[in-house]
């Protein structure tokens, strides 16, 4: 294969963002096909970046011009879109979480499995953004020595009327529990859940504060703030016995005007994340077009963090301290 001829499913906020991306130029892909539920929709994407609509998911599957294939339709949908994908041989980019519940994505596990080949890479994107992926490095170098603490936090401007407290953490945590695994290299153990007061001005939610700590003792709290006004920001420190290394949060200068001396802060997460999602796609199609394994997340870190999030739900609800299963890695995931 010369080229990957792309196919993307769901194109609301993140399909239209990374169907442009792939429109833009994404090395050794192309961008042929659009689907949605909403067909006008897809069809005037379509239209703007010179791609096909198709009007059923399982046609854009299915299609010849389509040799892999993008789920970022909403959760609910992705564990069904991504088995079929599997069945079609083609690979798949599911974004993040890999399924709506624990059984769907040990599904997709079998699935792959039985495929007898890694199709399924799953949209946690921080793998590939250049500042996690340098805290992973220096860890992993010994600078700051054994790893004793991460601190995160995980904050967005405001937040779609959907989304629960349980949501926040079923959804939105999910991204620092792939971050916890990746950088630390091993599982998560055990979850706490501790949630303060729901803000005034975000009625039916309540930020959550997470602490789980990892097989070998590293201990990983989490906030998570999805109606902080302020804007989006993400930030990350991970403090070992010689030294820490952190996130440097916010852009590389500070405006002084009118009195004030400080950075514009992104309302939401493109901006922050941009070359992360660039990234990813790049070596997503390179490792399809090379055969090559790249650092993303595969079927195995999607179950193992739909576990962490089901022992966080757990413990969320009573209050306790929660062990997360620790299955064994079949040999395929070694
Ligand atoms: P959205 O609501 O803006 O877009 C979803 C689109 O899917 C809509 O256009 C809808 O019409 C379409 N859709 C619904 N059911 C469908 C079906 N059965 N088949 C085809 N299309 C269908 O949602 P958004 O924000 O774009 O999120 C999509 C996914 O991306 C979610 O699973 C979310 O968790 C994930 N996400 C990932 C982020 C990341 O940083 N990696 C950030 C935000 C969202």
């Amino acid at each position: 294969m010369k080229e990957v001829r792309i196919g993307i499913i769901g194109t609301g906020v993140m399909g239209t963002d990374h169907a442009r991306k792939f429109a833009g130029g994404i090395p050794g892909a192309r961008l042929t096909a659009l689907q949605d539920f909403d067909a006008a929709r897809a069809a005037s994407l379509a239209q703007e970046l010179n791609a096909t609509a198709l009007a059923e998911a399982d046609a854009l599957i299915a299609h010849p011009e389509v040799d892999a294939v993008l789920i970022c339709s909403p959760d609910a949908t992705h564990a069904a879109l991504g088995l079929k994908a599997i069945a079609a041989g083609k690979p798949v980019l599911i974004e993040k979480p890999p399924a709506a519940e624990r059984r769907e994505a040990e599904a997709i596990l079998r699935a792959e499995m039985a495929a007898g080949r890694r199709l399924v890479q799953v949209g946690y994107m921080r793998r590939f953004d250049p500042g996690y992926a340098e805290m992973r490095r220096v860890l992993a170098s010994g600078e700051v020595g054994a790893p004793l603490f991460l601190h995160c936090q995980h904050r967005n401007a405001t937040s779609a009327s959907y989304l629960t407290s349980e949501l926040i953490i079923a959804n939105s945590a999910g991204h620092e529990f792939d971050a916890a695994r990746f950088l630390l290299g091993e599982e998560i153990a055990t979850a706490t859940v501790i949630s303060p007061p729901t803000p005034q001005k975000a009625p039916g939610r309540q930020p959550q504060f997470i602490v789980l700590q990892s097989v070998s003792g590293t201990v990983v709290d989490i906030e998570v703030f999805t109606d902080a006004r302020y804007g989006y920001d993400v930030r990350a420190e991970l403090v070992g016995e010689e030294g820490t290394v952190a996130l440097r949060p916010g852009p590389p200068t500070t405006l002084r005007q009118a009195a004030r001396d400080g950075t514009v802060v992104p309302q939401d997460w493109r901006p922050r994340f941009n070359d992360a999602y660039r990234l990813q796609f790049e070596r997503w199609v390179a490792s399809i077009l090379t055969g090559d394994r790249n650092e993303g997340s595969g079927a195995w870190d999607g179950y193992m963090t739909m576990l962490v999030t089901d022992a966080c739900l757990k413990a969320w609800r009573s209050g306790q301290r929660v062990e997360v299963e620790q299955p064994e890695r079949p040999a395929f995931y070694r």
